[in-house]
């Protein structure tokens, strides 16, 4: 197999054809581009939402010309002898930050009472890059939250139309029934004439949405992420495609929540069945494999927050907690 050469923040790295500028980042391990539309499991994903931008400062080495904007990492193949730069691209960092600005200008900073903080990939990069002040002056748009089922809810207000959700009903149930209606500033997800999905992986879009606006109802405002454990466990699931594998998400000795097991890039490893998810929640129902690896960046960490940039050219830290003690101890981080 041809295996072409490309370097991402001077770093080299030999990957077979066909391969995206984000998915040689993720090979590497560094500096990789977040991704909050992109998801590897899906088809089609990405594309959309531009958090994963990169400059492209030699295109290959037979046309060593610049790409003359910043590409979308995870919709761009990589070429033989391509040179990207990321996070040590001033120029990238600043365009970045305007992406989250944007993404912000309807997203409601609602973190304190919203179910996703912790784990909610568009806090972790507004805390990155994000500015404490928004320049945004007209009205948001809003909407009434929507039960879409009986064990999700819609709060359509926080979307950031990444079509995660679409791709997921499209690609594992057999039954879509949602997806983005209307274009533009009117674009919102909706099922189709208020028709609920109910399949048996419906609830795996609450684990593919980058944010709050897709919520699991049986865990709704029961606890903060951060003060629950949670622990891998599996069950021999009889349902069709489910792996059994889960993270069982414990409050003292209750189970308050199961979701599907995570990879490093927030990504499900294996989708779950909605029996696993929503209706095993004792202990007894499971074989218990021990405690779960948190390998995240966010608050999920007990505080023990690791900034995603190692060294971030620009911006420098804003983050609010950016001077608190936490940052600087790591060491009770869970990993
Ligand atoms: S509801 Fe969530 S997963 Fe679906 S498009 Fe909106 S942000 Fe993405
Ligand atoms: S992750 Fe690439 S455009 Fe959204």
């Amino acid at each position: 197999m041809d295996l072409l050469k490309v370097t991402i923040d001077g770093i080299e790295i030999e990957v077979p054809a066909g391969t995206t500028i984000l998915e040689a980042a993720r090979k590497i391990g560094k500096n990789v581009p977040p991704a909050m539309c992109y998801y590897s499991k899906l088809e089609g994903s990405g594309g959309k939402c531009r958090t994963c931008i990169v400059k492209v400062s030699q295109g290959s080495t037979k046309d060593p010309r610049p790409m003359p904007k910043p590409v979308a990492s995870c919709r761009t193949q990589v070429m033989d002898g391509m040179v990207v730069l990321n996070e040590t691209s001033p120029e990238i960092m600043e365009a970045r930050a305007s992406v989250v600005e944007f993404l912000l200008i309807n997203h409601p900073l609602d973190c304190p009472i919203c179910d996703q903080a912790g784990e909610c990939h568009l806090q972790d990069l507004g805390y990155a890059h994000g500015k404490q002040k928004t320049r945004y002056e007209f009205k948001r748009r809003t909407f009434d939250k929507i039960d879409i089922g009986p064990y999700v809810q819609l709060h359509m207000t926080r979307c950031i139309l990444c079509y995660r959700c679409v791709f997921t009903c499209d690609q594992i149930t057999n039954d879509r029934v949602h997806g983005v209606l209307n274009r533009g500033d009117s674009a919102e997800i909706s099922t189709y004439i208020e028709k609920s999905i109910e399949n048996d992986f419906s609830g795996n879009v609450i684990d593919v949405c980058p944010v709050g606006a897709l919520t699991d109802k049986t865990f709704r405002f029961k606890n903060r992420v951060w003060f629950t454990k949670p622990v891998n466990a599996h069950r021999n699931c009889t349902t069709d495609k489910c792996s059994g594998k889960v993270q069982l998400w414990y409050k003292g000795n209750e189970v308050i929540r199961v979701t599907a097991r995570k990879d490093q890039w927030g990504e499900v490893e294996e989708f779950i069945c909605n029996t696993c998810r929503f209706e095993k929640k004792e202990t007894t129902d499971w074989v218990i494999e021990g405690p779960a690896k948190v390998d995240n960046k966010s608050v999920i960490g007990q505080n023990h927050y690791e900034l995603s940039y190692d060294k971030p050219v620009v911006p420098p830290k804003i983050s609010l907690f950016a001077d608190h003690p936490s940052f600087k101890d790591d060491s009770k981080f869970i990993n």
